[in-house]
């Protein structure tokens, strides 16, 4: 980000230097050093005992994370900012779980090949790892699970979001398209009570479904959402397109259009591209792109996209989350 105050040679050498500001975000969440500073202000010498670390390499470290805004020092004293506060494990929106996905070996692998895609416009997963993202993460459980729970992570910081922007009332089965391990589905089902559910997802993801007291009210269904996804009032995809390039997100809506009962609505949540939007749809973008081949849209390219599956967008709809959900009828 462009920030005039700074030299342009100092904003040149983030670049260089960004790879360790992820890998000292990292250390800071596994030593624990956010958690342990939550009640206020320690030395840097009582978070070297706390972590079992080298007591002057850990205040040079706080030192550095000072720099980047993680911490503020005051002597030997180190408390955390506002910035540092969103690596605590216990407040509700963190990005610790986020942290870890980023920093997984194939990923960043997968980042480093950032040049195949360029040149290709194709995902560097599959040419890195020889094996398609999702098969890979079903085969790879030390990945998979984490990525998964990262799923729910999300689901949790997103669902009230989402539910709040949202009226439910008027449908009576509600089936989320790849919705995991189902939170967002049992935030919904435990709002609406005359609503029965469909969670809908790879097998070996709704294995691990978890839907607490909604359980008697939902249906949890195994399959994939290129052959055919169950009947509904209301079909859920939450951050589903975006992993997707326009050719199979075409195939994943025709699946919807097939699927959806009469009357019903197709509810898609995703960040969208906009001027003056959130800048992190502008690295999810890239991300996708080359973790799975996916896409951040505009909404002119989701309105197209979607009249090519048979559908009309009704209404873009903003949450107090960075997704929009995007509302579509049968055309
Ligand atoms: C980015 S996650 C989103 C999960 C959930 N909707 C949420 O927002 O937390 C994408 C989901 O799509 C699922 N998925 C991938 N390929 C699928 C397929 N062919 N059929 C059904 N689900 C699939 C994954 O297992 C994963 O749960």
């Amino acid at each position: 980000m462009q920030n005039s105050s700074i030299p342009p040679i100092t904003q040149a050498f983030q670049f260089v230097g960004g790879f360790a500001l992820t890998q000292a975000a990292k250390a800071f969440v596994e030593l624990g050093i956010p958690d342990f500073l939550k009640d206020g202000v320690q030395t840097a010498d009582e978070i070297a005992t706390h972590c079992g670390t080298h007591p002057e390499t850990t205040f040079r470290f706080l030192r550095f994370l000072s720099k980047q805004g993680l911490v503020e020092i005051d002597g030997k004293d180190c408390r955390l900012t506002p910035v540092g506060n969103f690596f605590r494990t216990d407040v509700p929106v963190n990005l610790t779980k986020a942290l870890q996905i980023a920093t997984f070996e194939p990923w960043q692998q997968v980042w480093a090949n950032l040049g195949y895609t360029l040149r290709t416009g194709e995902k560097a997963f599959t040419y890195v790892h020889k094996q398609e993202p999702w098969e890979y993460l079903s085969e790879h459980p030390e990945y998979g699970k984490p990525f998964n729970e990262y799923q729910t992570h999300l689901s949790k910081m997103g669902a009230a979001a989402l539910v709040g922007a949202y009226d439910f009332s008027g449908f009576k089965t509600i089936c989320d398209v790849g919705g995991g391990h189902g939170y967002l589905l049992k935030t919904i089902l435990e709002k609406y009570p005359q609503a029965r559910g469909i969670l809908f997802d790879l097998p070996p993801v709704v294995a691990s479904a978890d839907l607490g007291a909604a359980a008697g009210r939902c249906e949890v269904v195994g399959g994939s959402f290129f052959e055919k996804i169950p009947a509904a009032d209301c079909l859920i995809l939450k951050s589903i397109l975006h992993d997707w390039s326009n050719e199979k997100a075409l195939d994943i809506l025709k699946s919807c259009t097939a699927s959806l009962n009469p009357g019903g609505k197709i509810l898609v949540m995703d960040m969208v591209i906009m001027e003056g939007g959130n800048p992190m749809s502008y690295f999810y973008d890239m991300h996708m792109l080359v973790l799975f081949g996916g896409r951040e849209r505009t909404q002119e390219e989701m309105t197209e996209l979607f009249g090519k599956a048979g559908l009309k967008i009704t209404r873009f709809i903003p949450t107090q989350g960075p997704q929009f959900i995007a509302e579509a009828v049968l055309k």
